[in-house]
């Protein structure tokens, strides 16, 4: 079964006191009739896993992850968390790829495919990010741009693999910009994103997989954005930040 799933990226945002009043606020608002089946995973900044992990051992609706990792598992990389870090801080799962590291801090498919290997070497689910910027969708190429970025971060992995990797498609136009991408729009690259699963894995493990859907999701475009049938949940940034908004998107994907 797939699993549905909406997933918070909190970017480079909320101090420290905002943080856990965020965390404090999902808490109290995220109750067995909101989540319903939906997954639910929160990404802090990296400064405040630890204790978010901490403030949520008690609850059961809410996942953590990281927002990136590095390629190695420990040396002279300054600056950098490895994945065996995140896993001793009882992490849940890691962002890849996000379309701000690839854009900001040069990371390409290839080294998303290491990042993503060392996710599942150290059991945590990968949130692999991937989507076309507003050039590439104007040129017509986008779908190949997109199964690219699928080809390349996932080359060598198997089907057994994609039980812990989750597909993020975030059209780099939507983000954080306001324009969501229609749910039509979204909808045609999911079933693409699916039908490549088909043929590079097989039909079950293309169906078992979340491909969440990010890029200006709000509660407000959530309803129709879920309704589709490839759609299983959202990468949320903007809207990750405020307890109602993160909520009412929760509610409009259990409820779809
Ligand atoms: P946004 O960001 O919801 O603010 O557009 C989505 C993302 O970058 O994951």
């Amino acid at each position: 079964m797939r699993r549905r799933i909406v997933a918070g990226n909190w970017k480079m945002n909320t101090t420290y006191a905002e943080a856990m009043e965020l965390v404090d606020g999902l808490k109290a608002s995220l109750t067995e009739e909101v989540v319903g089946e939906t997954g639910v995973i929160i990404t802090p900044p990296a400064l405040y896993l630890s204790d978010v992990v901490g403030a949520l051992v008690d609850n059961e609706y809410i996942a953590v992850a990281a927002q990136n990792v590095h390629e190695k598992d420990s040396g002279a990389y300054t600056g950098e968390i490895s994945a065996p870090m995140l896993a001793s801080m009882d992490l849940d799962a890691v962002i890849i790829g996000h379309s701000e590291r690839r854009q900001y801090f040069g990371e390409t498919n290839e080294s998303c495919k290491v990042k993503i290997e060392q996710s599942l070497n150290n059991e945590l689910a990968a949130i692999y990010c991937i989507g076309e910027t507003l050039e590439e969708r104007k040129s017509g190429a986008f779908m190949d741009i997109i199964l690219k970025q699928c080809a390349e971060g996932l080359e060598g992995f198997i089907a057994e693999d994609m039980d812990n990797i989750i597909l993020a498609y975030e059209p780099v136009w939507a983000i954080g910009t306001g324009e969501v991408a229609t749910p039509e729009q979204a909808q045609e690259v999911h079933a693409g994103i699916r039908a490549w699963l088909t043929e590079r894995f097989d039909a079950e493990t293309a169906e078992n997989v979340t491909v969440l859907y990010g890029g200006s999701c709000k509660p407000g475009n959530a309803a129709e954005l879920f309704a589709q049938p490839d759609i299983d949940g959202g990468l949320i940034g903007g809207a990750s930040l405020k307890a109602e908004d993160f909520t009412a998107i929760i509610a409009a994907r259990t409820n779809a």
